[in-house]
């Protein structure tokens, strides 16, 4: 088969390197792809936002299957698109992917299905979302209802704080995304994600993760779009594990099913894991990053035939291996992310790092310069290891790290800090 994946972070590099490995695999193009992906699939320049030039490419290579990565295309209805010109594709519809687009249709599909999650009321003016975060109290959350690149969400500590982001929001501080607002209850526990691989009606679970989204040691400093992860998520019970799966992810998919709009592809829940057992944050609609990564050096089987049973309907009766293993990814990134950072430092070592074992790297912002690798974005390689325990995935991959000579970079020294915790207290 030919196969073209779509996207250029860390998550696709994760994706095409576990593709290339598919025996059913002819020909594997990534767009745009980058430096890494480059040595596992072939690179086309095309704009995602325009599908007409992505349908032309498919036709003109004879591409039998479209994986899309990252949730911008599928929001804008790239699947649809696709398959109405006759080409196959991962991921779910425009309508499906509101599940992660617009926070307050999610919200109300919970409300409607009994499904766990935080209370909450929609507005569509600062006045009103004031006033109900006053009545609630703080701490309290407030949350643009559109697709807002990892800014949509304040949780807000005092009432005014509170306040300032629901004026943020309707300002216009995030574009048409801040236009309606969500206010709801702060939820107390620990975080963690749940995948699951869906074909409208039949849900896979593929396993979890937990990530560090603050840029600093020890959780703190601004948030950004992930600085590690590992799998699987050490305080996700198999009880926990079934109580998502059962009251949270299945009757998701049968609302989406029964109002016509059948969810395929990835189903991504973030997860607070409360005193009453595990409540829904919000969905995204397609593997996370860096959690897809983790993931991926998990998965013993080869991935495409179950992106094919998820597209086909055919999840019933699919079975996946996983290796017993833990993995970990550590981010590094450009100095200054998330704020500002400069482009086009030259990274060395990588060859080296990646042969240690239990190592992958697997790159997110590089392109090719000159013959060498260059930073070319604010998360730029994602460097994971597999091992016996959290512990040791950790010493590889920061070993991997310390071979790297990138002096405008910089990584967490920390990460899966809580999970080797746990590790010590269940071994003590
Ligand atoms: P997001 O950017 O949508 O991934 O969400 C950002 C983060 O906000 C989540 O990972 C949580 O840490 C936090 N968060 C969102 N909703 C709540 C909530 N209701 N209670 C507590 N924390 C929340
Ligand atoms: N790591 C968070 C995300 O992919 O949304």
């Amino acid at each position: 088969m030919n196969i073209l994946l779509l996207g250029s972070g860390g998550r696709e590099h994760a994706l095409a390197w576990k593709l290339g490995g598919s025996p059913l695999v002819d020909r594997l193009y990534c767009a745009p792809g980058n430096a890494g992906i480059a040595r596992d699939a072939e690179l086309a320049s095309l704009d995602l936002a325009d599908h007409g030039a992505v349908i032309a490419f498919c036709k003109e290579r004879a591409i039998d299957f479209v994986v899309v990565g990252p949730e911008g295309p599928l929001a804008a209805g790239i699947v649809d698109d696709l398959e109405a010109a006759g080409v196959g594709a991962f991921g779910p519809s425009k309508l499906a992917a509101r599940l992660e687009g617009s926070k307050g249709f999610a919200k109300d599909l919970c409300r409607a299905n009994a499904i766990p999650t935080a209370s909450y009321e929609r507005f569509a003016s600062a006045d009103a979302a004031k006033a109900y975060a006053r009545a609630r109290g703080a701490p309290i959350v407030v949350k643009a209802d559109g697709l807002a690149a990892g800014k949509g969400v304040v949780v807000a500590m005092t009432l005014a704080e509170a306040e300032g982001a629901i004026d943020m929001m309707f300002a216009g501080g995030l574009g048409e995304a801040g236009s309606e607002v969500i206010v709801e209850d702060y939820l107390r526990g620990e975080e963690a994600s749940l995948f699951a691989l869906c074909d409208g009606e039949s849900a896979l679970f593929l396993g979890t993760a937990q990530d560090h989204k603050r840029v600093f040691d020890g959780d703190e400093g601004p948030n950004t779009g992930g600085m590690g992860a590992y799998s699987p998520a050490p305080m996700m019970s198999a009880e926990t594990t079934r109580r998502a799966m059962e009251e949270i992810v299945r009757p998701t998919l049968r609302a989406m099913q029964a109002m016509g709009a059948p969810f395929k592809g990835v189903l991504y829940a973030g997860l607070m894991i409360t005193e009453e057992g595990p409540k829904l944050i919000e969905y995204n609609v397609r593997f996370g990053d860096p959690e897809c990564q983790v993931l991926m050096l998990r998965l013993k089987s080869d991935i495409l035939p179950a992106l094919l049973a998820a597209r086909d309907g055919m999840l019933k009766t699919f079975d996946l291996r996983w290796s017993e293993q833990a993995a970990l990814t550590v981010v590094m990134a450009a100095k200054g992310y998330p704020g500002s950072y400069a482009k086009g430092s030259v990274i060395e070592g990588l060859d080296e790092a990646a042969s240690l074992e239990g190592v992958e790297i697997f790159h997110a912002g590089t392109r090719v310069e000159g013959g060498r690798i260059v930073a070319n974005g604010g998360r730029v390689l994602n460097v994971c290891a597999l091992g016996e325990s959290v512990a040791q995935a950790q010493a590889r991959a920061y070993a991997a790290v310390d071979r790297i000579r990138w002096p405008d970079g910089f990584c967490r020294r920390d990460i899966g800090f809580r999970a080797i915790e746990r590790e010590r207290q269940g071994a003590g």
